[in-house]
């Protein structure tokens, strides 16, 4: 079985949900006390065994591909004595893993986004991280799915966490074999069911594990829900041939898509960090 060391980080989206952090500034590049909240997840693969990343960007977004990229002014600057450990920082980003960048040329969604990533994958298991979900946890959360993966002998694991009843309407809500149990073979998926309908509580957290077969269905997926080309219906078409699993990872998840989810991850990293919050 082929291990996971591809991960595909989407990050073209507009953000809307957090203007106007994000009408100049890529969602992802927002800093989380002092790091942008992409780094968290680059990192997050590289604690887990992942050794290229794939990040998906659109138009005016070189400055994340400025990030990783070798800063020889600053690193000049930071040469001097004494500054040491921050030039040891900056080279580290450079040096976290091997960073691709592919081009989304129009915001189709995120179906399209991971649709993008299909030529430089290849035939080969893949992680797709997406920012607007930090998670903190004793392991690394899509570490946790590719070990799930590793157990079952192979299959797309899905991370999920159970929401409120009435919150099914924000999610991607799956069906499983058995609610009960930490990781279930996966039935059904649909996008921001209403609570009366929704098949479950678990939802769907972006953090995926994907066979590449995935691939061939959302090649298949034609416009869904908002217009946009959606992941969901790409997985869900693929249950029938493709085992996929649910998993309840460990850890706490903070929602970076919205700003309060954005403000309580910004506390909750500079507590962790020793910041005095007054
Ligand atoms: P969202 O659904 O959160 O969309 O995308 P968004 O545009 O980022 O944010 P809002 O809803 O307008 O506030 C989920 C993830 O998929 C990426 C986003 O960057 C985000 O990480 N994405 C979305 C793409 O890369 N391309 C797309 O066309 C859409």
């Amino acid at each position: 079985m082929k291990k996971v060391t591809k991960a595909v980080i989407p990050a073209a989206g507009l953000g809307t949900r957090v203007l106007p952090a994000t009408k100049a500034m890529p969602k992802g590049m927002l800093p989380l006390v002092d790091k942008p909240a992409i780094q968290y997840l680059v990192e997050e693969a590289v604690r887990s065994g992942i050794t290229d990343i794939l990040i998906i960007v659109s138009r005016n977004q070189d400055i994340i591909q400025d990030h990783f990229d070798r800063s020889p002014e600053l690193e000049a600057k930071l040469a001097a004595p004494g500054k040491e450990k921050m030039l040891e920082e900056c080279l580290g980003i450079s040096n976290l893993a091997n960073i691709f960048f592919v081009r989304q040329q129009q915001t189709l969604g995120l179906g399209h986004a991971v649709l993008c990533a299909k030529p430089v994958v290849g035939d080969e298991p893949f992680g797709v991280m997406l920012a607007d979900d930090l998670v903190d946890a004793p392991s690394s959360c899509i570490g946790q799915l590719t070990a799930v993966r590793e157990a079952r002998g192979g299959g797309s694991v899905i991370a999920v966490q159970d929401v409120a009843p009435e919150a099914t309407n924000k999610y991607g809500i799956v069906s499983v074999d058995d609610t009960s149990l930490q990781t279930s073979q996966m039935r059904g998926i649909v996008e921001k069911p209403d609570p009366k309908v929704a098949p479950s509580r678990m939802a769907v957290i972006g953090r995926y594990v994907f066979e590449p077969e995935v691939f061939d269905y959302l090649e298949k997926v034609t416009v869904g829900v908002g217009g946009e080309i959606q992941l969901t219906d790409g997985i869900a078409s693929s249950l029938d041939t493709v085992p996929t699993y649910a998993h309840r990872f460990e850890g706490t998840r903070f929602d970076c898509g919205s700003k309060q989810g954005f403000l309580d991850a910004t506390i909750h990293f500079a507590r962790k960090r020793g910041f005095k919050i007054n």
